[in-house]
């Protein structure tokens, strides 16, 4: 499908579309028990590049279960597979990709009805099954291995896809066992050894150098184990040149995810963290502020951390009030086992902690200040069930008069076809980020994001956002903020919901 927008207000020529774009916001001012409310509107220029270059999809762990599931469903996809199951033929798909299986309303048709189009046509966008792929791993397995390793996907599926995946193999990779759980020593046959930090990195750089002479564009994102967090500490990771200074004095503490995410920084590399640790060290994100380079986090936000953005926002919204959220996980899976040791829960555990900060704090007639419903969380390794993961909830909530509500989710799916299509998206929409440039509209120059990417906080369960931005965990807040700076790529005011033209007498 292709989206015209027909206005004086937007221009497509044959590399951009420009669009002027008044942004209307409100300037807000606390004086006792007034609020002051002041409108204000900013008129912006918004540059989008339409042409899409060949994008290198570059993956840190791809031969676990994430990795070798968005291999096959990249290939499976171009193929257009498909394949038998005891209920029918199936066919491949990106369900679960908001830019590849969601739609955004542009407006209303003549007879007053809603229309809507795929998000990925609003503007031009990385198709996923043109992504070249690449990766490392710790584990030397093939990709094909990998894939029956994982057991998330259909016998069939497998059957048809294992000739090619078996020649696809993960580059060497840094390992640190101090940084992931011990259990994972015995699939760490891929890595190198006696090097140093500072080798090491040059090792990544010489990698990121490789995949750039095959195509214009790379973007790294890390989907191997979760690390465990790293101290911070002055003089060492504070600043960036402590950082790079660290790296050449061989510190211990420089993990391996941090490795990566310099190495992308130095070599221009948009960089996303689908883990929970705290890769992003203050240094390293002055040095990517520096370089003018993207990066991106942290955390994938799938299946329980989705639900309860919207279940705790929606209660809040409501006028209701959580007291209490306790959320039981167990899976089989290998993201399971490296969790069952500590240091990586913990990780895990902050990572999932304050997603309901923001929805808590929005409404201070249920909440006196820094009071906060109970939430804890628990994993636990139960191989049986293998990808299979179960998420187990139970929301309390106070209701009028002292009224009780209790509500329990039970969820079960396979976490990696969760977890695939959110990679797809981070990758996309980073992709595209790229390509957006904007400016005031007396400013002579225009310019890039913040290098801080908190337009992927809809992917996040831990948004990274750039110094005194605040953070957003509201899932629709977050889908509105990605839906309505694609409408202003194209001019189109933001969707305000309001179906003014059903409501005039
Ligand atoms: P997995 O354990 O199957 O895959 C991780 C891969 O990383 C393994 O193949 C391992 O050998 C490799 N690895 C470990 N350290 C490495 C290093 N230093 N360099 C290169 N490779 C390394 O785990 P899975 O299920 O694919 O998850 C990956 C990550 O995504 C985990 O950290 C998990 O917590 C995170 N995540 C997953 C979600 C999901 O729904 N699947 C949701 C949110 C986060």
């Amino acid at each position: 499908m292709v989206v015209e927008v027909c206005s004086n207000r937007v221009k497509y020529t044959e590399d951009f579309i420009e669009s002027d774009y008044s942004y209307q916001t409100t300037q807000v001012r606390k004086d006792g028990d007034t609020v002051k409310c002041i409108p204000v509107t900013k008129e912006f220029v918004f540059r989008t590049a339409r042409k899409v270059p060949k994008t290198c999809m570059a993956l840190v762990g791809w031969g676990g279960n994430n990795g070798s599931t968005v291999t096959a469903m990249v290939l499976a996809n171009r193929a257009k597979l498909q394949w038998n199951t005891k209920e029918g033929v199936k066919k491949a798909n990106y369900w679960g990709s908001i830019t590849q299986a969601a739609t955004v309303s542009m407006g209303t048709d003549v007879l007053g009805n809603e229309v809507y189009v795929p998000m990925k046509d609003i503007v031009p966008m990385l198709n996923p099954d043109d992504v070249v792929l690449d990766g490392w791993d710790i584990s030397s397995m093939n990709l094909g291995d990998a894939m029956k390793r994982a057991k998330v996907l259909e016998y069939d599926v497998q059957r048809q896809l294992y000739d090619q995946m078996k020649n696809m193999v993960p580059r060497k990779s840094v390992y640190d066992p101090d940084f992931i759980a011990a259990n994972q020593e015995a699939r760490a046959d891929n890595v190198y050894v006696g090097l140093t930090k500072k080798e090491e990195l040059e090792k990544i750089r010489e990698d990121l150098r490789d995949m750039k002479k095959k195509c214009a564009n790379v973007i790294v994102l890390w989907t191997a184990n979760t690390e465990r967090f790293s101290s911070l500490e002055a003089g060492l990771n504070d600043t960036a040149s402590n950082l790079l200074a660290a790296i050449d004095r061989n510190e211990a503490e420089i993990s391996p995810s941090t490795l990566y995410a310099v190495a992308c920084v130095l070599e221009g590399i948009t960089y996303i963290n689908g883990s929970p640790q705290n890769t992003f060290v203050p240094g390293l994100i002055e040095l990517a502020e520096q370089k003018k380079v993207y990066i991106a986090g942290d955390d994938f936000k799938s299946g329980q951390t989705k639900l309860k953005s919207v279940l705790v926002d929606f209660l809040v919204g409501a006028g209701i009030k959580p007291v209490s959220i306790v959320s039981y996980n167990h899976l089989g899976n290998n993201d399971g086992f490296n969790l069952s040791a500590p240091a990586q829960f913990r990780s895990k555990e902050i990572s999932k902690s304050n997603v309901v900060d923001d929805m808590v704090e929005s409404n201070d007639l249920l909440y006196a200040a820094g009071e906060k419903p109970d939430h804890c969380v628990v994993i636990k390794y139960v191989p049986y069930v293998g990808d299979s993961k179960r998420a187990m909830d139970e929301y309390t909530s106070e209701l009028a008069m002292g009224g009780r509500n209790t509500i329990v989710v039970h969820n079960t799916c396979e976490d990696s076809l969760l977890a695939a299509p959110i990679i797809f998206d981070l990758v996309i929409i980073a992709e595209l980020c790229q390509r957006i440039q904007m400016k005031l509209k007396h400013q002579t120059h225009f310019s890039g994001f913040d290098s801080v990417l908190s337009l992927l906080s809809y992917l996040c369960k831990a948004p990274l956002v750039p110094k005194n931005t605040p953070v957003v965990n509201a899932l629709f807040k977050q889908r509105c903020c990605i839906e309505n700076v694609l409408r202003a790529c194209v001019g189109l005011a933001p969707n305000n919901n309001m179906l003014l033209e059903h409501k005039l007498q």
